[in-house]
């Protein structure tokens, strides 16, 4: 069977030994934030408390991103922004992109996130897959937004899930692994090549390609931003809501609180609800850098460390959101903690450049289901199932 064809949204399966890894790491991170906050030996690094993972994400000079390595095989070596170091090339393509964005595009993503969520399940029958309900929401959401539609029925959640594993989690030695991603970001290249072509002879449109058409974008630029954006995107919310709903159904309490704000219309109630149960299950242990430099780390400390030049650091923003030093009482489920308790879409340079859009539509998308009061469906389906780092199944009935 061909890459292209490929069923599953990701290579990783349930059960194997990087989910238990994963499953253990709060516990690891615990202990190490007390122990060992700046660990590691030679060319390794773990860094676990608050002010040190803010401190590393925000010396991007010495710190650089991983990812250019897996990136160029996506983007057939075309620069985008992830990649880069703290440029005016980096400023000039974000400011770009970021331009096309309006303050009104929010409420309409919140509006489009809730209507398409809340079809999905009134078509369920009472019965929901908590992953697939957020996967179908976040790629209908994103590619009418950005403009890209679907190849083929499901394809782009395929395609963009398995790009996204590639990218965060696949190494670029891995010859399989890269002729698969290759093959897909190919075809899906393609695919946004023939997007424009079509949109430049039709009717315009109002979307992000339509936008950056209409402000004379380079086209080569065009596709390679709402590649990365259809990659980057709508893989994450997926990820990351129904961690969230594991996170309520473990406690009665506050599920009845969200499922009360969602039939209230509170959204603001509910968005806060939801990125405090996230915190407890966050879209990954850490995320990784890249040591340009010799660098000194929490200097003036005693745990002051030098971090020596091509080191791996792995910046454990899921332990700094539980780290008690600034957080307060980090293990009391609160949704009236102040913003900067959260580190979920990362700090400096590389924030998450969907940052706003996130607070715009992740609740929303689960508030039509969160409204008909889910509960566990019996058995084995109805707790979270990972698959890797990869949410994966999570079914619920609901009213
Ligand atoms: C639950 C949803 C999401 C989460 C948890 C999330 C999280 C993150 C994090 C942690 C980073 C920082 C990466 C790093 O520093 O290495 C990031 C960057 C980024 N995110 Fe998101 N993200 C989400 C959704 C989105 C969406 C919907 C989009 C686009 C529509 C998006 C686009 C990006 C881009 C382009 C970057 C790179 C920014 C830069 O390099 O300046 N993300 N995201």
């Amino acid at each position: 069977m061909s890459a292209l064809d490929a069923a599953a949204p990701y290579r990783a399966t349930p059960g194997g030994a990087a989910g238990l890894l994963l499953a253990a790491a709060p516990y690891a991170m615990a202990a190490l934030r007390r122990i060992a906050p700046i660990a590691g030996r030679g060319r390794f690094w773990i860094v676990t408390r608050y002010d040190d993972v803010l401190e590393v994400f925000a010396a991007d000079q010495a710190f650089g991103v991983p990812y250019p390595a897996n990136l160029d095989i996506i983007t057939d070596r075309q620069p985008f922004f992830l990649g880069m170091a703290d440029t005016p090339e980096y400023g000039a393509q974000l400011k770009r992109w970021r331009s096309l964005i309006r303050a009104d595009d929010l409420a309409a993503l919140g509006e489009a996130a809730e209507a398409r969520a809340a079809t999905i399940v009134a078509a369920a029958g009472g019965r929901v897959d908590v992953v697939d309900l957020v996967r179908r929401v976040a790629f209908a959401l994103y590619s009418d937004f950005f403009g890209v539609p679907d190849p083929a029925p499901g394809r782009l959640a395929i395609w963009g899930s398995r790009l996204f594993e590639f990218q965060f989690t696949g190494s670029p030695d891995d010859d399989a692994w890269v002729a698969e991603a290759r093959t897909i970001a190919a075809a899906l290249r393609d695919h946004i090549d023939r997007v424009i072509a079509a949109r430049r002879a039709g009717p315009a449109r109002d979307d992000i390609l339509g936008r950056a058409l209409a402000a004379g974008y380079d086209a080569t630029e065009i596709r390679t931003v709402l590649l990365c954006m259809i990659v980057g995107g709508p893989p994450q919310p997926p990820m990351v809501v129904p961690n969230a709903v594991e996170q309520l159904l473990r406690r009665a309490d506050w599920l009845a609180a969200a499922a009360a704000a969602a039939q209230a219309n509170d959204d603001a109630r509910l968005h806060d609800i939801l990125i405090e149960a996230m915190r407890f299950d966050p879209l990954a242990p850490g995320l990784k850098r890249t040591a340009r430099a010799d660098y000194r780390l929490a200097q003036g400390t005693p745990r002051a460390t030098t971090i020596p030049a091509g080191s791996t650091v792995i910046t454990a923003f899921a332990s700094a959101m539980r780290d008690p030093r600034r957080v307060p009482e980090p293990e009391r489920f609160d949704p009236d903690r102040l913003p900067r308790d959260f580190v979920h879409f990362g700090h400096g340079l590389h924030e998450c450049f969907g940052r706003m859009l996130n607070h715009a539509t992740l609740h929303r998308t689960i508030k039509p289901l969160l409204a008909r009061n889910p509960r566990r469906a019996a058995g084995a389906e109805g707790r979270l199932r990972k698959a890797g780092a990869f949410a994966d199944r999570l079914v619920v009935t609901c009213d």
